[in-house]
């Protein structure tokens, strides 16, 4: 299967990455020029890189008409935690995203994988389900609703299959360091201490590497549309919180309540994830503890080596 992957530098593309080359699939993953492959670096020679800015619409249509991908997981998307949600960047790869499918459909791909966000949802609306309500609250999700809604009717109309995995919250190893679950191992490693909202959000939590496994069960499948990718099992962020506090020792450094909630965070954020249960063969396999030890032994690593090499050992 030869596959172009986008975004494979970034946190999910990463470990989605590394499961389609273990899958023995041609991954040709469009890497920036200016683009720190820190992520990817163990596999770094069995991907075919493809040097190109998704935005440089003529070198993109170039290279995939050489490459000619039998089907595109589109990955890349401006994500930077605390600026992602309003920024302008989201109507750039918006417009970038359209052009990217049609310049697949051209070059003979079948299958187009993008990537979507339960922000699309109404969330106030309890468990959600594909065929829940939409209504964006974000440029974010607004753009990504957008792409899906147009993406479908191109589908339909092009005979290039267009299915959209919408995501919940992950975590696991190589998350950025300022999102919640990196920020509070980290602390905790340090011995620093870290102010947190009270945490009664709830909130569906899947380890990375289930959410690349669940993006590639969809991709494999027939399904086109949205697809929710999420554990189904509500936790308390506070919940979370404190089990990391609880593996490492150090539950008191977490200062709870500390910090005010943001007017625009919803309550409760949960996926129905039958749809993806119920036509792959997915199966996760980290439950939530087993999740935060693997992604706290990474951290651990991470950081004990980024200090030796301070120390130039
Ligand atoms: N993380 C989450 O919790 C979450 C939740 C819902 C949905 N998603 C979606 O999942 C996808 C991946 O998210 P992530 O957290 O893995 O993001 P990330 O770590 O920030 O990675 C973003 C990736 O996009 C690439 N990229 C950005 N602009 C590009 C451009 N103009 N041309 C080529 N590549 C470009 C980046 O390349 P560089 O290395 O060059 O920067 C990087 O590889 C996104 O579509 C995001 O909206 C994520």
């Amino acid at each position: 299967m030869r596959v172009f992957l986008t975004g494979a530098t970034g946190f999910i593309g990463s470990h989605l990455a590394r499961l389609l080359v273990r899958e023995g699939c041609e991954v040709f993953a469009l890497v920036r020029e200016n683009s720190d492959p820190w992520r990817i670096k163990d596999i770094i020679q069995k991907l075919h890189l493809v040097r190109c800015n998704l935005l440089a619409f003529d070198k993109l249509d170039a290279h995939l008409q050489k490459i000619k991908p039998e089907m595109c997981i589109h990955l890349a998307w401006y994500a930077v935690p605390g600026k992602y949600l309003g920024a302008e960047d989201n109507m750039t790869l918006l417009a970038a995203s359209l052009h990217l499918a049609s310049s697949l459909r051209e070059a003979g791909c079948r299958r187009f994988v993008g990537v979507g966000t339960c922000f699309e949802y109404d969330t106030s609306k309890g468990r959600l389900s594909e065929t829940s309500p939409t209504r964006p609250e974000s440029l974010y999700a607004a753009s990504k609703l957008a792409l899906q809604m147009v993406l479908q009717h191109f589908g339909e109309t092009s005979g290039m299959e267009v299915t959209w995995p919408r995501l919940f919250y992950q975590y696991g190893p190589f998350e950025d360091e300022r999102r919640l679950v990196p920020s509070i191992i980290s602390s905790l490693l340090r011995n620093q201490e870290i102010k947190t909202t009270k945490g009664e959000q709830i909130r569906d939590y899947l380890h990375v590497e289930d959410v690349a496994s669940a993006i590639w069960a969809i991709a494999n499948s027939r399904l086109t549309g949205p697809v929710n990718i999420g554990s189904g099992r509500p936790v308390a962020v506070r919940d979370v919180v404190t089990r990391i506090g609880t593996i490492l020792g150090h539950p008191e450094l977490i200062l709870l309540g500390a910090i005010p909630y943001s007017a625009k965070d919803p309550m409760f954020i949960c996926a129905d994830n039958r749809r993806l249960k119920n036509n792959t063969d997915w199966v996760p396999h980290y439950d939530l503890e087993k999740g935060l030890r693997n992604t706290i032994e990474w951290w651990r690593e991470r950081l004990q080596s980024s200090e030796q090499g301070a120390r130039g050992e």
